[in-house]
């Protein structure tokens, strides 16, 4: 037996494990609030996707991703910190109908995944590393989550802009500087047909140095 095929049977998960996790990686799709049914999902398959997300890596082991789920009334809540927040930017542009639909908003999906940054600090209050690094760490926790969401069948979408990183949004969740709202995560059931994906050509984005 070679050195490569003895590795391959004695760490290797198998030619078919391989297999499906590639399908898993192509499978996964991001679907918005449009495309999700309003049908409350199990606790249990959450709780799935959290320790997908748990097992991310991180630079020193810092393990930095933090998540708040809302279902259920708490997303009331949320709805009302949304509205709040698009209330301290819109000045003179205020309109109560915006502001009242930032409170639906939290009702159309049936789970939000806050997902926050929390960096480990020296004794001194320093960083232990650099927040690049504990960002990254966090999306690999997402991609975990989002792939084991897709393999059950879940819709679901990371949403990184405006009121879903604004301040006051990440206060409501628990995060404070130097900890980071990175956006939501929200997962249901889709109500439509599962998407095909599609990317340019990977030979486009490599280069095999010669
Ligand atoms: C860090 C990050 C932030 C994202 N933020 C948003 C967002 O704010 N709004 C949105 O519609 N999609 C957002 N997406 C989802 C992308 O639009 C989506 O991944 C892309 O269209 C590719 O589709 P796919 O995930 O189905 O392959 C985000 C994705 C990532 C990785």
């Amino acid at each position: 037996m070679t050195d490569q095929e003895l590795t391959l049977e004695t760490h290797s998960l198998g030619a078919a494990t391989v297999e499906a996790l590639q399908q898993a990686i192509a499978h996964r799709r991001s679907m918005g609030i449009a495309r999700l049914k309003p049908d409350a999902v199990d606790r249990s398959l959450i709780e799935q996707l959290l320790e997908a997300a748990n097992w991310a890596p991180s630079h020193g082991e810092t393990e930095p991703w933090r998540f708040t789920i809302y279902t259920g009334d708490s997303r009331v809540a949320l709805g009302e910190a949304f509205a709040a927040a698009y209330q301290q930017d819109a000045g003179a542009g205020f309109h109560e109908a915006t502001f009242e639909a930032q409170k639906a908003r939290a009702l159309m999906s049936p789970v939000w995944i806050s997902i926050g940054m929390e960096p480990a600090l020296k004794s001194d209050g320093s960083l232990r590393m650099d927040l690049e690094d504990e960002r990254i760490a966090v999306g690999c926790a997402v991609q975990n989550l989002h792939l084991v969401a897709s393999a059950q069948g879940l819709a679901g979408m990371w949403l990184s802009k405006n009121i879903f990183i604004h301040p006051h949004v990440a206060e409501f969740v628990g995060l404070k500087s130097p900890g980071q709202l990175l956006g939501f995560f929200i997962v249901g059931w889709p109500n439509i047909p599962w998407p095909a994906g599609e990317r340019g050509p990977v030979s486009e984005k490599v280069r095999w140095a010669e």
